[in-house]
């Protein structure tokens, strides 16, 4: 089975009214204006949904931030390019997602449910979720997403935390389990590490439950858009990926960080992962993880 796992798309729409900027969207906004619409390229798009096309998965998911702002035309603009790559996946292939936190941009945007609008048949209103892709693999998505005026932090809180130690303990043994959550449980060594108010509250719980599960756990994120796997210390039976922004440029990803693929066997044996990545050629590329 082949998963493919498209990261932080940030579609975005630079012209509103005036009144749609009464709240932490001026700040968007201002952001989008002055710096991100510089490195978020949108005409990427096309690229990176035919090569998912090519790569054929058995599964789509996607980690959340498919918005800036949370406005509705940027949920029209990201929901029409999700069904029309989701349309002419081959028929029997699944596709999940989990919002991020620019998707709960205001606390309007999150009263009037407007991701649930946006992507209401590819996701859930209850969390943690699960879903079965193929007979032995367990998808569990969380949502620790939530409108806050200061910060980018997230919160999954003691229920989401206490039902997602069920869900693990419930698995039965000899399946795999994936993990679908925006949020980082950490950086590698190298990086700097997340700034408080940008990361999850509760990363020292959600790790703690995972490593008591005692189950290898393929856990996969975005929100910092930089490719990467590793597995935390405290966690050796995690691994931690993140699935990088497709349409994000940079010196290193002059063409955008491309996605991520996980091969799972059929029967026993390790998961595979790496990356389809933009060779500045024109074409794609395999990249490691
Ligand atoms: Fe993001
Ligand atoms: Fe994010």
């Amino acid at each position: 089975m082949r998963i493919v796992v498209l990261g932080d798309l940030h579609f975005y729409q630079l012209a509103i009214w005036p009144w749609q900027l009464f709240s932490k969207r001026l700040l968007g906004q201002a952001n989008l204006w002055l710096n991100r619409r510089r490195h978020f390229k949108p005409s990427l798009w096309p690229s990176v949904r035919d090569q998912v096309l090519v790569r054929a998965p058995d599964a789509l998911l996607c980690s959340g931030d498919f918005t800036t702002t949370a406005l509705p035309g940027e949920f029209r603009t990201a929901s029409t390019a999700w069904a029309g790559l989701v349309e002419k996946l081959k028929p029997c292939a699944g596709a999940f997602v989990v919002p991020g936190n620019h998707d709960r941009y205001t606390f309007a945007s999150a009263r009037k449910h407007l991701f649930e609008a946006a992507f209401g048949q590819w996701t859930s209103r209850e969390w943690p979720t699960q879903r079965m892709l193929g007979d032995r693999t367990h998808l569990i998505g969380l949502d620790p997403t939530r409108p806050n005026p200061f910060n980018a932090s997230g919160h999954l809180g003691d229920e989401q935390l206490s039902k997602l130690r069920t869900c693990l303990q419930e698995v039965p043994v000899g399946h795999r389990i994936l993990i679908l959550c925006h949020y980082p449980i950490g950086t590698p060594e190298g990086l700097s590490d997340e700034e408080a108010g940008h990361g999850l509250q509760d990363t020292t719980a959600l790790i703690k439950a995972l490593a008591a599960s005692g189950r290898p756990i393929t856990y996969i994120h975005g929100h910092i858009h930089w490719p990467w796997k590793w597995t935390p210390p405290s966690a050796p039976n995690v691994i931690a990926i993140n699935a990088g922004a497709p349409m994000l440029i940079s010196n290193r990803y002059p063409q955008g960080q491309g996605f991520l693929e996980i091969e799972i066997p059929d029967e026993s044996g390790e998961a595979e992962y790496s990356r389809q990545e933009p060779d500045g050629e024109g074409g794609w590329q395999n990249a490691s993880p």
